[in-house]
């Protein structure tokens, strides 16, 4: 059983409390930043008390430093990171860092390291409730409540604090075993397809983008979990929102970008793709996203390269990050993807998003059903996976679906004559306004873009509230910093 500390945690506020009040003046500005999670607890209630004895120059701020950890890789997606709020003027004010525990020092370290991208701070000075000593670098607080000298390293202290845990106590005990039960880990050094995936990898994908999600939402938008690494974009294809998002993806985690474009490249001379790709690689990268017209031009890669490749739409075979973001936007707006009503419509033969939608949520446990006119969907895709059902009539179980994701009529590769005419598929296979008005009130219409307002989606479908698919392109983004980040991290 852990013991409590004497004097008690209320006490040991109250040291702090009274050691700032003497250092600090308080006529003069002061930013505090508490580290989340109780060192941002402790930070309120002190600035609470600064206040109430005249501290009214105080700004007050709080940092989350999961993705600034060293041990990061150790971490991933079961420690969350939390919102950071650092909307005060760092340059050159003097700045007090309040944390529960300082041990090694190297929570406090990744904590100077975020604040470095927030500006340069002036006199740093660090309060802590306790320290307790085993310092690996040269780190040490200004401000003390207890002092435990070189408590043993089998021994732990725990601060609890009423907001979070029902009462104010610190405690010392027996550290646990430091085995932890084993979480879910990531294997795949390259993201070829969902079909290799199981639902606990899938769902560790969505836990790592659900942490990266909220950096998006930080006055600075960058971590470093990338530091060092180099990506590059090889698209032999079109693309806005992908070959953007993972940019941007690889960009936010700090990692050097190359992007690749077939046109003015050396392919227009006869490279071939496995050359063209062996010798940006001899550049030192460490990610090939790839996106190709070829079906299996991801796999082939993943053979012939040495780094990560992560594929991004090979031909009609699979667009993962796709699948992973239509899931997510559904797990996001619905709250579940399992036993949801997906209706995937249009023109499935030829939809690489359709085959990792598929998998991404027949893998969830949603019910997928697939609709379209049988020149562009083979009944063989009942065979693909259980959970799966075609139908070569959009209206009859309309208003069943609790999500229409509406593809692309993808004209670059219909074959001639696989429908008529685009009005006749409209007729029968977009989502006109009278259709909307026959299915669930709520239910959420997603696009994987670019569309074609008009043919496969009504104008005012695609821009009203049912429709998400900006949260789409959105999300695209944490998914795909998670899978880079994941890819390079693999166990
Ligand atoms: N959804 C999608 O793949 O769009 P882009 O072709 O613009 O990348």
């Amino acid at each position: 059983m852990p013991d409590p500390v004497q004097p008690d945690a209320a006490t040991l506020i109250d040291e702090l409390v009274r050691q700032l009040a003497g250092h600090f003046d308080k006529n003069q500005p002061l930013n505090i930043v508490g580290i989340r999670t109780r060192g941002a607890i402790l930070a309120d209630r002190i600035v609470h008390r600064l206040r109430l004895l005249g501290f009214d120059k105080i700004d007050h701020g709080v940092i989350d430093v999961t993705l600034y950890r060293d041990d990061l890789s150790r971490l991933s997606a079961r420690t969350p990171a939390g919102p950071t709020r650092l909307d005060l003027k760092l340059d050159n004010n003097p700045l007090l860092i309040i944390d529960d525990v300082l041990s090694t020092g190297r929570t406090m370290r990744a904590a100077l390291d975020a604040l470095a991208d927030y500006g340069r701070p002036g006199a740093t000075r660090v309060a802590v409730l306790v320290d307790r000593g085993g310092r690996e670098l040269p780190i040490e607080a200004d401000f003390v409540g207890h002092r435990i000298a070189d408590l043993p390293k089998d021994r732990r202290v725990w601060v609890h604090l009423r907001e979070l845990d029902g009462k104010d106590e610190v405690l010392v005990g027996d550290a646990p075993s430091t085995h932890t039960p084993p979480g879910p880990t990531w294997k795949h050094k390259h993201l070829l397809t969902l079909e290799e995936l199981s639902r606990e990898e899938i769902e560790l994908i969505f836990a790592t983008a659900d942490t990266f999600s909220e950096v998006s939402t930080r006055s600075v938008k960058k971590v470093p979990a990338l530091r060092g690494k180099v990506v590059v974009n090889a698209f032999f294809e079109d693309s806005t929102r992908t070959r953007m998002s993972f940019s941007l993806a690889a960009q936010r985690l700090s990692a050097d970008v190359l992007d690749f474009s077939e046109k003015g490249s050396s392919a227009s001379k006869g490279e071939t793709l496995i050359d063209t790709a062996r010798n940006i690689e001899a550049m030192g990268i460490d990610v090939m996203v790839i996106r190709h017209a070829s079906s299996g031009s991801a796999q082939m890669l993943s053979r012939a390269l040495k780094c990560s490749v992560v594929n991004a739409g090979d031909g009609a075979h699979e667009h993962p990050t796709q699948g992973l973001l239509d899931a997510y936007t559904i797990r996001q707006r619905l709250g579940k993807v399992e036993g949801m009503n997906v209706a995937i419509v249009g023109d499935i033969a030829n939809s690489r998003v359709a085959r990792s939608d598929i998998w991404a949520l027949t893998k969830l446990g949603a019910k997928v059903t697939l609709i379209g006119p049988p020149t562009l969907l083979p009944r063989s895709f009942e065979k693909l996976t259980p959970g799966v059902r075609v139908l070569n009539d959009f209206d009859v179980e309309l208003a069943s679906f609790d999500v229409i994701n509406m593809l692309r009529v993808q004209n670059e590769r219909m074959k001639s004559a696989q429908f008529p005419t685009i009005r006749e598929f409209t007729r029968l296979f977009g989502l006109t306004w009278d259709r909307f008005q026959r299915c669930k009130k709520d239910v959420l219409v997603l696009h994987p873009g670019p569309m074609n307002r008009g043919v496969e989606i009504h104008n005012e479908i695609a821009d009203g509230p049912n429709s998400g698919i900006l949260k789409q392109v959105e999300n695209g983004l944490a998914i795909r910093m998670a899978v880079l980040y994941l890819v390079t991290h693999a166990g």
